[in-house]
């Protein structure tokens, strides 16, 4: 092993697998991959540091079925469930990945006690919930990967229908990670130029909508969830906690008190440093935003009620 401080991924399926890859590229952390199947976090991971030799990095990726490997980790990302089939919604995941996340959370801090984690599984807020608990870490060091994905999206749709680059639209999205979801249509910008005066009400209020359903969307084509874009987007994540970037970027934090929601995890804008989530950022919301981010959060509860954790 080298000096190098680790990473651990939980959940060698399609999510964990690119977003170990992603992290692999960046040649600043040992990876850990960690599966249940065996020979899957094995294969996956001697692939991944073949692809280093053809692509030039120096990835250090390891798999194992067990945790002894995530030892010490600085960041474990939890991507371990079962992911959506079509005609499913995520809340329909909830039980099962309960346990799933449960298991794997109380494994994880065993070894690795001083980790932030991050929560990938779905139904991702409640999900939260959970890891939160049964770890008994500090908020600042539980939370979640959505927001990152849906602005993706929604950023990807405004590049195609005003034919910018996706570099320069500016956007966020609130709001638990389900159909009522809250694209903040007053903040976003195409090269500093608001949206709402560059394309017309209809058109946005479509790319909304279609933000809103865009996990389901791709179930649809591909029969799973997606996970290229959600794994990059947790190791976005990764990236600014391990370097201490201080990007504020929306997450899914658990809120006392901010946007008048206590008690529950959703997605709103973080800045994510060393130490986890060092700060919640308050946006200005039009009381339409507001209550559409209310109407999101009551459907969160009504998920985080069926946990049994
Ligand atoms: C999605 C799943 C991963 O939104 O929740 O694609």
């Amino acid at each position: 092993m080298s000096n190098r401080r680790k990473v651990t991924v939980v959940g060698a399926g399609n999510v964990g697998a690119t977003c170990a890859q992603v992290l692999a590229t960046r040649d600043y952390a040992d990876v850990v991959l960690v599966d249940i199947k065996e020979g899957l976090p094995q294969g996956k991971a001697l692939d991944i540091n073949q692809m280093g030799a053809v692509l030039g990095y120096e990835p250090n990726v390891s798999g194992s079925n067990g945790y002894e490997e995530s030892a010490g980790s600085a960041v474990v990302v939890v991507t371990a469930g079962l992911p959506r089939s079509p005609g499913m919604s995520r809340d329909d995941l909830v039980s099962t990945n309960e346990k799933i996340v449960g298991s794997v959370t109380e494994q994880v801090v065993a070894q690795s006690p001083d980790a932030i984690l991050i929560v990938v599984s779905n139904p991702l807020d409640a999900m939260c919930h959970v890891a939160k608990s049964v770890s008994g870490l500090p908020k600042e060091r539980v939370f979640g990967m959505a927001g990152i994905l849906d602005t993706a999206r929604f950023s990807t749709f405004i590049a195609w229908e005003t034919g910018s680059s996706v570099k320069d639209v500016q956007a966020t999205v609130l709001g638990g990670h389900g159909d009522q979801m809250v694209p903040v249509v007053s903040a976003t910008t195409v090269g500093g130029v608001p949206l709402r005066k560059l394309v017309p009400e209809e058109r946005i209020r479509s790319m909304v909508e279609r933000t809103a359903k865009g996990g389901g969307e791709i179930v649809n084509l591909l029969g799973t969830s997606a996970w290229y874009a959600p794994g990059a987007a947790a190791a976005q994540m990764v990236d600014s906690i391990m370097l201490d970037e201080k990007r504020v970027l929306p997450c899914t934090a658990y809120l006392e008190g901010e946007y008048g929601i206590d008690g529950l995890y959703i997605g709103v804008p973080v800045k994510l440093g060393s130490a986890g989530i060092e700060q919640i950022v308050e946006l200005d919301l039009t009381d339409d935003e507001r209550n559409a981010l209310k109407a999101s959060s009551e459907a969160v509860r009504e998920v985080v009620g069926v946990l049994t954790t």
